[in-house]
């Protein structure tokens, strides 16, 4: 396996995933891991991430500099280009070097990193500062106008610096480039797949379980479909799952999974029927925060009453990501202190006496996905966009009535559908409906009406914590505007939300 030191860099996942991409292994571990530890752990290679800081800082994090002496091959980035060049005699400068955006780089060394890249290539520059000047032991490979060393490595030592980011898609050649480190630079041969990990999880899991019973809660969304699948292929009949119908599902939401789950997979699946209790709880609450707490606690209830129904079990799975274990701080070596930006559910309290099984968590979204198709779930499932666990409660903006909740459901259908026609579901990464608090004038007909507002959001992101609103083709909104106007009774105007993330948000609540 490969490991990536996190300088507090957005993009380390980003490099993890490439790496996987390529079918090598890898993890992200904290930027200040001994050089020790790595030695135990025994990685083909080591990718330092970029990060915000600059190397000069009082507080810059560093990284062991005894990790330069291991003979593990080093790839820094960004940043980590700037602490080789630290740690082994070079020279970084602050002062007039920001550069930000697409570069053109000539290679001026055409092996090793650069081999099957073009002579002139582009890469992605995001850089307050740089490296001035490298020490004997280095050679630079590639240069930019404004960046003399965009690729350096050492004379003697398996260890590189990149100042561009080669994860990123706008650096085209990126691949290529992270290839050549893998493959010719750490030896690596490409075999860690899906499908191995598939049946190594399955392996395990029946293993750990033995004959008990495993409940696993199915929302709708993919992670957790693909939790249930993984199981329902381990261990068949042990499994248990529960829908929890809240009431705030999509429109279908519900007919989908208990189809999936009953028929295709067979499972033993308790539905519980909860949207009075949940709209009981809503009644006159507006506050989102209010609103997402009251619904949290009465998930939790309605599972617990549920799950203690079901006898001999001892096990609860989740579909806790990769991504999440990082965010929390919880990976075995992994950085402790990043914020935690995702507010994930299904997070079920300790309590509640089960031991936990996490079939996903050293995966990534996309992985996930790969995975439930390998297991057999229909694209339908696998390519759903994610949904928020509070559901259309927090997309119904005011008070969540089943009245405006049906008006939402039939306009987010209409959205959703029309997206799916014009062949941009997949492109496209959440789109739906939201029904403002606010009425409008209009007309119709020969009268006037006072009406409510849908509000499309349409968002393409990488990673959801950032996003920008899609570029939608202006008859692909007409179309959309004008069925939820003609077939949604109660709405009479419709706008599109074109704000990005940050600073806006992608729900509105
Ligand atoms: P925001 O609105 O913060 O959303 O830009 C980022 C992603 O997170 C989803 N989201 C949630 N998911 N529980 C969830 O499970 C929540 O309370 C929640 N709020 C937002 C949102 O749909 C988007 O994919």
């Amino acid at each position: 396996r490969v490991l990536v030191l996190d300088f507090g860099s957005q993009y380390a996942q980003l490099i993890a995933r490439r790496v996987r991409e390529q079918n090598v292994y890898c993890e992200i571990v904290r930027h200040d891991i001994t050089a020790e530890r790595l030695k135990e752990l025994d990685p083909i290679g080591i990718i330092l991430s970029g990060g915000p800081n600059s190397v000069y800082e009082p507080d810059a994090p560093q990284c062991d500099a005894k990790l330069f002496e291991l003979g593990i091959p080093v790839l820094g980035i960004c940043y980590g280009m700037q602490l080789v060049c630290q740690a082994l005699g070079g020279k970084v400068d602050n002062t007039p070097s920001r550069e930000y955006g697409r570069a053109e780089c000539e290679v001026t060394d055409a092996g090793d990193l650069f081999a099957n890249v073009a002579a002139q290539t582009q890469v992605w520059m995001s850089h307050g500062d740089q490296v001035a000047g490298i020490a004997e032991d280095f050679l630079p490979m590639a240069r930019t106008s404004t960046c003399p060393y965009a690729a350096i490595k050492h004379r003697q030592l398996p260890i590189y610096g990149l100042q561009f980011h080669p994860e990123v898609t706008h650096t085209p050649e990126g691949a290529t480039v992270l290839g050549n480190f893998l493959n010719s630079v750490c030896g690596a041969n490409g075999t860690w797949k899906l499908g191995d990990f598939a049946e190594e999880t399955i392996a395990r899991i029946r293993q750990q379980v033995g004959d008990d019973r495993v409940i696993c809660g199915l929302s709708g969304g993919v992670d957790s479909a693909v939790v249930a699948a993984i199981l329902a292929e381990a261990i068949g009949e042990q499994l248990s799952c529960i829908l929890v119908d809240n009431g705030l599902l999509r429109l279908d939401e519900e007919r989908a999974v208990v189809e999936e789950f009953s028929d295709h997979f067979k499972t033993d699946l308790h539905v519980v029927k909860a949207e009075d209790r949940f709209l009981d709880v809503l009644d006159g609450v507006t506050d989102p925060q209010e609103k997402r707490r009251r619904i949290g606690h009465t998930f939790i209830e309605c599972f617990a009453s549920e799950a203690q129904k079901i006898e001999g079990a001892k096990y609860l799975a989740q579909g806790t990501l990769y991504p999440d274990v990082i965010e929390s701080g919880a990976a075995p070596d992994g950085p402790a202190d990043t914020i935690k930006l995702h507010h994930n559910v299904g997070g079920l309290p300790e309590e509640l006496g089960f031991d936990l099984i996490e079939p996903l968590r050293d995966l990534f979204k996309d992985e996930v996905r790969r995975l439930g198709l390998q297991l057999g779930l229909p694209e339908e499932i696998v390519w759903r966009h994610p949904f928020p666990g509070p559901g259309l409660a927090v997309r119904c903006l005011g008070e969540v009535t089943k009245g405006r909740l049906d008006t939402l459901r039939a306009a987010d259908a209409i959205v959703v559908g029309e997206i799916k026609a014009a062949g941009l579901y997949r492109a496209t990464s959440q789109s739906f409906a939201v029904l403002l608090p606010i009425q409008s004038v209009g007309v119709m007909g020969d009268s006037r009406t006072y009406e409510d507002t849908i509000a499309v959001r349409s968002v393409n992101t990488d990673d959801f914590m950032t996003a920008d609103w899609s570029h939608l083709p202006y008859e692909l909104l007409a179309r959309i505007s004008t069925r939820i106007i003609n077939e949604v009774q109660g709405v009479n105007r419709v706008v599109y939300d074109i704000s990005s993330k940050p600073p806006a948000t992608i729900e509105w609540e």
